[in-house]
C-alpha cells in the first residue's frame, strides 16, 4: 500500500511511502523507489530474502551476451544488499512473527531509501529495525547503507551474514566468469566478475563497520567464501536497550569506466584503485558521504530544475518530482557512450535497451532543463551511427538505419527475434520491431533537430548533428519504392508505433518522419553550403553527402503522405487501417491492467480490428508542429481535432507511451478536463495503486512523458520552428506552477498562474516569445495577464 502524504513541512511532496508489508507485491517499491545515479541502479530489494524478490545492481553501458542465441543485455551485477539476520538462532523474516508501524519511504529530495519497523520475534522478542541506504550522486561509485537494531525488552544474541554475493543472474542467464575474491585485514572485501563475451571487469569491495550504543566495537567476524560468493558472519549480544548499529560501503568500478577503458588497462591496478578508494571513503563514514551526495542532489537537481506545482491534489507535485528524480537516476550523463534503457537502471525488462522512448519521450527535458546531458544523449546517438550504417548494409540500404534497440553503439540491431506467448498457437511470437519499425531513424534526426532549435549550439551540429541529419535522410531515400500505378514513392511492410499493425503500408507516422527528415537534410545542406562550405567538403569528403542530397532532393516530394479524409478530415494511419473491422473496445479501454487484449486475440488477429496501442498518427501533430512544416494545412486545428476525436476512443493505452502525448493534445484542443485526468493516469502508471505495473523496471518514456505533459500541455510551452510559444492553460485545481527552462543558452524561469504568466530571464539576454499568437520581448522580467 503506497502513501503519498507522509511528507509534511520541507518534506511535503516529497516522500513516497509503503505504509504496510507484502512479500507478494515486492516488485511494485523495488522498482519505484530505486536508487541510482546514472552510473548504476540499485533496485531497492530489502536486505532480509524473499522468494518474490528480484535483486538488481545495474552499471549503465557493461553490455553483454551471456549466449550466442541472446541478445545483449545489461548484466546483473553481484548483490551487496542482502543481509541474513538471525535473533537468537532464529532466521529474521517479515513473513514469520509480528511486524507493526512499518514503513519504507523513498525521500527524493535526498535520494535516500528509509525502512523502519518493530518486530517480535515467534520467540517473543520484540527488536527496532532502521535500515539506510544511497547511492551517491557525489561520487558516482559508492553505495552506503546503514543498519540499526535495537532491543526494546529482552537481552537477544543478534548475528548476520553480510558482503557480496555474485551467485545472481539475469533471470537464469548467468552472464560472468568467476573471477577472484579476496578478504583484506578481515575488513575489505574484494570480489571480481568478468562478463564471458564482452569480457568487462567488475571489481566491488565492500566493508562494515559496527558499534553499540555510539562505540565502535571490534566484532571480530567469521570469514567466509562459497560460489560466487564471499562475506562475513558477525555475532553480537545485545542486552535490553542496546542499539546495534552497522555501516556498509560498497565500491563499484568496471572496466567500461572512461578512465579505465584505455590500452593501458590492467585489471590490477582497477583493483588498486577501487580498493584505494573503498578505505577512504569507509573512513569518510555514512553520515559524511550522505551529506555530500544529499548537496549534490541539491546543487544538481533541485536548485537547478526549480519545479513547483501548487495544487489542490498535492499528489501532482510530488508526481513531478518523482519523474525528475527518475529521470536523473538513469540517466548516464557521466558518458556519452551510453543511453538510458527503456526500464532505466531498475529492472531486467527490455535488456538495458535504448528505444525512440529517448529522442521523443525523455530527451525534451533534457534539452529544456539542462542542454548538456541532451547533448550527451544525443552523441550516444552519433557514436551509434557505425552501428546505424551497419544495419542500413545489412539490409540492402544506404546511409544510417537506426537499430529499433540500441546497446553498445556499435552493436547495431539488438532487439529480440522472439517474445511472449501466442495465445492461438501458443507459440512464442515473432517480434517484428527490429525488423520492421524503422521510424527511429527519423526520430532521432527530429532529436537533433529540437535540440538545436532550443540550444543553438552549433558546435554540436557541427561536429555531429549534421552528419545524424544527412545520413538518416539518405536511408530514407534509399529506403523509398517506387509505385507505379500511384506514381508515388511508398514505405511499405513496416510497424508505426502502433506495435498493434504489423507490415503495414504507408504508416502515415513513418511516411511524414521521414518527409520531414529528408526536407531537414535539404535545408541543412544549403544552409551549409552558404555559411560553412569548409565543413560541407569535409562531411562530402566522408559521407558522400553531395551524391546523396540529389537522390534525396528528386525523391523528397514524391513521397505519398497521407491527406486527412474529405468526409471527416481523419488522416489514415496507414492503407487499410481504416477499412478494418471495429469491435466493442469497452473492455480493453477499461482495463486495469495493460494488453488484456492480447487474452482474447493473438497479433495476427489484433492487426484486423481498428484498434490502436498507442498514440501513432496523433503524436504527428505534436512533433511537426515544432517544425517549418507547421503550418502545413494537413495539421491544421480542425485537422488535429478531428483525429483526436478519431483515434483516442480506439486507443487502448497499452504503451506507457501513450498517455502523455494524449495528454498534451487533449489540451491543445480545449479538452481540459481530460488532458487532466490523462496526466494523472500517465503520473499512476508507475505511482498508481496497481501493484504490478512496474515489477519488470519503471517506465521511463512515461515519466519523461510526466514532465512533458506538464511543460508541453499545462503549461503550453512549445519550439515551433524556432520560436518559442508559451500557452499556458493550467487545470482548473492548480494554483500555479513554477519551473525553469533554457532557451538558446540561457535560463528561463516561468511562472504561471490562471491568470498570469511571469516570464524571467536570467542573463538578460532578450528574449522573444509568443503568447496566444502575440510577441512579447523581454530582458529582465514581465507579467502578462492570460485570461
Ligand atoms: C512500445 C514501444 C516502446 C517500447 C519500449 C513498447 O511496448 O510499443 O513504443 O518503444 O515498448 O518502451
Amino acid at each position: 500500500m503506497l502513501n503519498y502524504s507522509q511528507g509534511t513541512g520541507l518534506l511535503e511532496n516529497w516522500l513516497i511511502s509503503e505504509m504496510e508489508f507484502s512479500p507478494d507485491t515486492l516488485g511494485k517499491c523495488e522498482a519505484i523507489m530505486y536508487l541510482g545515479n546514472g552510473y548504476m541502479g540499485l533496485r531497492s530489494a530489502t536486505e532480509e530474502p524473499y522468494i518474490q524478490e528480484k535483486r538488481n545492481l545495474f552499471v549503465s553501458g557493461t553490455f553483454n551476451k551471456a549466449e550466442e542465441n541472446e541478445v545483449t543485455e545489461l548484466p546483473n551485477l553481484a548483490d551487496i544488499t542482502r543481509i541474513d539476520i538471525r535473533v537468537d538462532g532464529e532466521k529474521f523474516s517479515l513473513e514469520i512473527g509480528k511486524t507493526k508501524q512499518y514503513l519504507r519511504q523513498l525521500n527524493l529530495k535526498t535520494a535516500e531509501l528509509y525502512r523502519t519497523f518493530y518486530w517480535t520475534s515467534p520467540q517473543g522478542k520484540e527488536l527496532k529495525f532502521k535500515f539506510r541506504r544511497f547511492v551517491s550522486l557525489d561520487n558516482l561509485h559508492i553505495i552506503g547503507m546503514k543498519m540499526s537494531i535495537e532491543s526494546t525488552s529482552h537481552p537477544v544474541q543478534i548475528s548476520f551474514d553480510s558482503g557480496i554475493n555474485a551467485q545472481m543472474t539475469n533471470s537464469g542467464s548467468q552472464h560472468f566468469i568467476e573471477g577472484e575474491r579476496r578478504i583484506f585485514d578481515k575488513k575489505f572485501i574484494q570480489l571480481i566478475q568478468t562478463t564471458n563475451e564482452s569480457n568487462i571487469d567488475m571489481v566491488i569491495n565492500t566493508a562494515h563497520d559496527l558499534s553499540i550504543n555510539g562505540q565502535l566495537v571490534n566484532a571480530n567476524p567469521t570469514m567466509n567464501m562459497g560460489r560466487r560468493k564471499v562475506w562475513l558472519t558477525y555475532d553480537v549480544e545485545l542486552k535490553p536497550h542496546d542499539k546495534l548499529e552497522m555501516e556498509k560501503i560498497t565500491t563499484v568500478f568496471t572496466s567500461r569506466d572512461k578512465e579505465f577503458d584505455t590500452n593501458e588497462y590492467s585489471l590490477q591496478s582497477l583493483r588498486e584503485h577501487s580498493l584505494n578508494v573503498l578505505k577512504e571513503s569507509f573512513e569518510i563514514g555514512y553520515d559524511r558521504l550522505f551529506e555530500c551526495h544529499k548537496q549534490a542532489w541539491q546543487s544538481k537537481v533541485w536548485s537547478n530544475y526549480d519545479f513547483e506545482i501548487n495544487s489542490d491534489n498535492s499528489f501532482d507535485e510530488l508526481a513531478i518530482r518523482f519523474s525528475i528524480y527518475h529521470l536523473t537516476v538513469m540517466t548516464p550523463a557521466h558518458d556519452d557512450r551510453m543511453g538510458i534503457g527503456a526500464k532505466a537502471l531498475s529492472g531486467e525488462g527490455y535488456k538495458g535497451h535504448s528505444f525512440w522512448d529517448t529522442e521523443i519521450f525523455i530527451l525534451p527535458f533534457f534539452v529544456y532543463s539542462n542542454p548538456q546531458i541532451a547533448k550527451s544523449l544525443l552523441t550516444y546517438r552519433y557514436h551509434g551511427l557505425v552501428g546505424a550504417r551497419k544495419k542500413a548494409m545489412d539490409n540492402g540500404f544506404k546511409g544510417a538505419m537506426y537499430p529499433w534497440e540500441m546497446a553498445w553503439p556499435s552493436d547495431g540491431e539488438v532487439t529480440p527475434i522472439y517474445g511472449d506467448v501466442d495465445v492461438v498457437t501458443g507459440e512464442q511470437m515473432k517480434i517484428w520491431s527490429g525488423f520492421i519499425e524503422q521510424h527511429i531513424s527519423a526520430d532521432i534526426a527530429f532529436a537533433v533537430y529540437q535540440y538545436y532549435q532550443v540550444t543553438n549550439d552549433q558546435d554540436f551540429m557541427d561536429n555531429y548533428g549534421y552528419e545524424m541529419v544527412f545520413d538518416t535522410a539518405r536511408f530514407w531515400a534509399s529506403r523509398l519504392e517506387w509505385d507505379e500505378g500511384k506514381q508515388r514513392y511508398h514505405i511499405n511492410n513496416v510497424i508505426g508505433p502502433d506495435e498493434y499493425k504489423e507490415h503495414v503500408n504507408n504508416n502515415a507516422f513513418t511516411n511524414y518522419m521521414a518527409y520531414f527528415n529528408m526536407k531537414l537534410a535539404i535545408n541543412y545542406y544549403y544552409i551549409l553550403a552558404n555559411k560553412n562550405p569548409r565543413l560541407l567538403e569535409e562531411l562530402n569528403a566522408r559521407i558522400n553527402i553531395k551524391e546523396a542530397i540529389q537522390e534525396i532532393h528528386t525523391k523528397v516530394e514524391q513521397i505519398y503522405l497521407p491527406n486527412p479524409r474529405n468526409e471527416d478530415l481523419v488522416i489514415p494511419q496507414d492503407d487499410t487501417y481504416l477499412q478494418l473491422k471495429e469491435i466493442d473496445l469497452t473492455k480493453y479501454k477499461q482495463q486495469e491492467s495493460v494488453r488484456t487484449i492480447y487474452k482474447d486475440y493473438n497479433a495476427e488477429q489484433i492487426n484486423t480490428i481498428q484498434v490502436t496501442k498507442q498514440a501513432d498518427t496523433l503524436l504527428l501533430f505534436y512533433l511537426l508542429e515544432q517544425t517549418f512544416l507547421h503550418d502545413d494545412n494537413r495539421f491544421q486545428d480542425k485537422v488535429k481535432r478531428a483525429n483526436f476525436h478519431y483515434y483516442e476512443p480506439r486507443t487502448l493505452h497499452d504503451s506507457s507511451l501513450s498517455l502523455a502525448t494524449h495528454a498534451i493534445l487533449a489540451n491543445d484542443i480545449g479538452e481540459h478536463d481530460l488532458a487532466y485526468s490523462l496526466f494523472k493516469e500517465a503520473c499512476e502508471i508507475d505511482l498508481g495503486p496497481n501493484m504490478n505495473t512496474s515489477d519488470d523496471g519503471v517506465h521511463a518514456a512515461a515519466i519523461g512523458g510526466v514532465w512533458k505533459a506538464a511543460v508541453f500541455g499545462f503549461a503550453g510551452v512549445r519550439q515551433i520552428d524556432g520560436e518559442l510559444h508559451i500557452n499556458p492553460n493550467l487545470p482548473k485545481h492548480w494554483h500555479s506552477m513554477k519551473f525553469t527552462i533554457h532557451w538558446h543558452g540561457q535560463p528561463v524561469t516561468l511562472f504561471i498562474t490562471q491568470s498570469t504568466l511571469t516570464v524571467k530571464v536570467s542573463n538578460k539576454q532578450q528574449l522573444s516569445f509568443e503568447v496566444f499568437g502575440k510577441r512579447f520581448k523581454c530582458s529582465d522580467s514581465i507579467t502578462l495577464a492570460i485570461k
